[in-house]
């Protein structure tokens, strides 16, 4: 099920369980634990007492009471020495033991801040890159949907070096619609004109390389049709592809089910990362939903920008759009 990335304040989640970023005593404190507790009301602190502190890593679980969310799960994150303490171990425990309680309870939605990404320290985009990766790995065997609430914009920092990569790709390729419509209107009257709809054209590359049928069917082929032909090829089962999609699985039922089913550009931009396709197959998969990509979209250049090296990890494809403002792919 889909990890998404939300700016919000964790207690007005409407999910089944929020994680709080406590501390061993856990008879509250600041940060977001502070405001929990205050969100909570009285109870919360009561049904804390009895649980006699919780060790570094670990998580126990309480109550909502006031809270939209049924549960209140608390894990203590490390504090950040410099990271030769073990720090990392501890982060991924949280964020484990904090999962495993949530589905012993039946939670289905769970909402995690940015633990120890506060008072405790931890540098932020190594904090994000913890929880992105080791919420990831969970997803991959087990049907949750997560939200990673990132409280402030200013605290969600990703690698500066993925970022001014990010960036630089963007100021050499993004065209302004107003400025360059023109130029675009040129560049695009300069392209071979659409084959007539179902004219049975040439194929994009040379006869030898696919027969004229083969091309004919392909261009009648919908989008769920070359999804699942890819999956196929690919020796995917469904559940990876949509999986890596970040996409959930009554979405993916629908696509599956419905030969004609158009998805949203995210959506089929996150299929073509999930399956690993070079830019020309990636457009063509889009091309099959009616899309394309293109220069004017700041979206569409970032995800241009990791397809082109080869990274195909779409929660950090959605790290690099959330900073950017953009929408994310899947979910
Ligand atoms: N909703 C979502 N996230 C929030 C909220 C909120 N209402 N308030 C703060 N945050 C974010 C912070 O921006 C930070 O990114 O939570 C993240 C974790 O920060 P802290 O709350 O400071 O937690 P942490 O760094 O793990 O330190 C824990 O602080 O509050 C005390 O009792 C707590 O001693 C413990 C320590």
């Amino acid at each position: 099920m889909p990890l998404y990335i939300v700016r919000n304040d964790i207690t007005k989640m409407k999910v089944d369980a929020i994680v709080n970023a406590a501390n061993e005593s856990l008879l509250g404190g600041g940060g977001v634990d502070g405001c929990i507790h205050r969100a909570a009301g009285p109870e919360l602190l009561e049904e804390c007492r009895t649980l006699g502190g919780c060790p570094t890593g670990s998580a126990k679980i309480t109550k909502g009471y006031r809270l939209p969310a049924k549960y209140v799960i608390h894990t203590v994150g490390p504090v950040w020495h410099g990271g030769g303490h073990r720090e990392k171990e501890k982060l991924v425990s949280c964020y484990r033991s904090s999962l495993e309680l949530a589905a012993a309870h039946n939670c289905e939605t769970v909402a995690f801040p940015l633990i120890s990404a506060g008072v405790y320290r931890y540098p932020k985009d190594q904090a994000i890159q913890v929880a992105v990766d080791t919420i990831g790995a969970y997803l991959r065997g087990h049907e949750l949907t997560v939200y990673l609430v990132v409280y402030d914009k200013s605290s969600f920092q990703i690698g500066r070096e993925r970022l001014a990569g990010v960036a630089a790709y963007i100021d050499d390729h993004y065209v302004d619609v107003h400025t360059d419509a023109a130029a675009e209107r040129q560049r695009f009257a300069a392209l071979p004109a659409d084959p007539p709809p179902c004219a049975a054209t040439a194929p994009s590359r040379p006869p030898q390389d696919r027969s004229l049928d083969e091309a004919v069917e392909k261009l009648d082929e919908s989008f769920s049709q070359m999804l699942l032909r890819k999956i196929g090829e690919k020796g995917m089962t469904d559940a990876q592809c949509y999986k890596k999609a970040n996409i959930d699985r009554k979405l993916f039922s629908k696509i599956r089910s419905d030969t004609h089913y158009r998805p949203s550009k995210p959506t089929a931009m996150a299929f073509a990362v999930a399956l690993e396709l070079p830019l020309e197959e990636a457009q063509e998969l889009l091309g099959k939903a009616g899309f394309a990509f293109s220069h004017a979209s700041k979206s569409d250049i970032i995800v241009e920008y990791f397809i082109a090296r080869g990274n195909y990890n779409i929660y950090e494809i959605n790290e690099a759009l959330f900073a950017f403002d953009q929408s994310l792919l899947g979910g």
